[in-house]
C-alpha cells in the first residue's frame, strides 16, 4: 500500500496573513495524514507558509519557477530562492499559465529538467480542452503535451517528476471528469511513459487528476488504477474542506504491476 499524493494549488489567494490562519487550522484537523500533502501557496506566501508548517509532514510547493538561478530576469523567481524556503514541489504547465501568460512546450519542459536538475520535483500539467475532447482527440493533444514536457529527460531525472492531468473543461467548473474517463487517460499517459523510460520508471511516476475535486469525489478517483492523487484548486483553500479531501482519501493498494 503506498499514500496517494493530494497537492493544493491555491493559485492567486491567500496573503500571508491568511496562509498563517489556514495553516494553524489545518494542523488542528489534520494530525497524520494518510497521504503525502503538498501545499502551493502564491509566492508571497511561501516563507509564511514555510513557517508553519515546520515540525509538520505537509510539504511545500510553489506555483511557477523560473529557469536560470538568477540574473536580469524582473518579476521571475529562481530555483534556489525557492529552496532557501523549503520548496520541494513545482507546479510547471497549468493551463492556465498555458492560456493566459502564453506558456510554450519548450518554456515548461526547461522549467520541469531545471527543477530535475537543481533540487525541486516538478508537477507537469497537462489537459485538453473542451473543443479537443469534442473532437475527438484528447489523446494526441495529451500525448503531444506529455513528450514535449518531458523531453530529453534522463531514467534519473523521470524518477523525480509527477504528472497532473487536468482537463481545462473541468478545472474551477464542478463538472469534474468521471473517475473513467480519467483512468482512461491515465493509462494513455502511462502507456506513453512506458514508451519514454523504463517500465519501471514508468510504474513508479505518479499521475494526478485535477478539476473540479472535492471531498465527495476524491475516494472515486482513488479506487482507479493509474490515478495516485489529486491536483486540488478551489477545494483546497478552505482549511476544513481540504482537510475533508485529506481524510477522504484512501491508501493505494500497489496494484500496477
Ligand atoms: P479546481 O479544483 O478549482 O477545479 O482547480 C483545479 C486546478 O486547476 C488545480 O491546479
Amino acid at each position: 500500500m503506498r499514500y496517494p499524493i493530494l497537492v493544493a494549488n491555491w493559485k492567486m489567494n491567500k496573503t500571508a496573513a491568511e496562509t498563517d490562519s489556514f495553516i494553524s487550522q489545518l494542523k488542528k484537523s489534520v494530525k497524520k495524514p494518510q497521504a503525502t500533502v503538498v501545499i502551493c501557496p502564491p509566492f508571497t506566501a511561501l516563507q509564511a507558509a514555510h513557517a508553519g508548517l515546520k515540525g509538520t509532514p505537509f510539504f511545500l510547493g510553489a506555483q511557477d519557477v523560473y529557469v536560470l538561478p538568477k540574473g536580469p530576469f524582473t518579476g521571475e523567481i529562481s530555483i534556489p530562492m525557492l529552496r532557501e524556503l523549503g520548496v520541494k514541489f513545482v507546479i510547471a504547465g497549468h493551463s492556465e499559465r498555458r492560456k493566459s501568460f502564453k506558456e510554450s512546450d519548450n518554456d515548461i519542459n526547461l522549467k520541469v529538467k531545471a527543477a530535475c536538475e537543481h533540487g525541486l520535483k516538478p508537477i507537469l500539467c497537462i489537459g485538453e480542452s473542451w473543443d479537443d475532447r469534442k473532437e475527438g482527440k484528447t489523446n494526441e493533444v495529451v500525448e503531444k503535451q506529455l513528450s514535449a514536457g518531458i523531453e530529453s529527460l534522463d531514467e534519473r531525472e523521470a524518477r523525480k517528476i509527477l504528472i497532473a492531468y487536468e482537463p481545462v473543461w473541468a478545472i474551477g467548473t464542478g463538472n469534474n471528469a468521471q473517475p473513467g474517463q480519467a483512468q482512461d487517460v491515465h493509462a494513455t499517459i502511462r502507456k506513453a511513459l512506458e514508451g519514454a523510460f523504463s517500465k519501471e520508471t514508468a510504474k513508479g511516476i505518479p499521475l494526478l487528476y485535477g478539476g473540479s475535486v472535492n471531498p465527495s469525489n476524491i475516494g472515486s478517483y482513488l479506487k482507479e488504477k493509474d490515478i495516485d492523487g489529486a491536483l486540488v484548486g478551489g477545494a483546497s483553500l478552505d482549511p476544513g474542506e481540504f482537510a475533508s479531501v485529506i481524510q477522504n482519501s484512501r491508501m493505494k493498494a500497489d496494484a500496477r504491476q
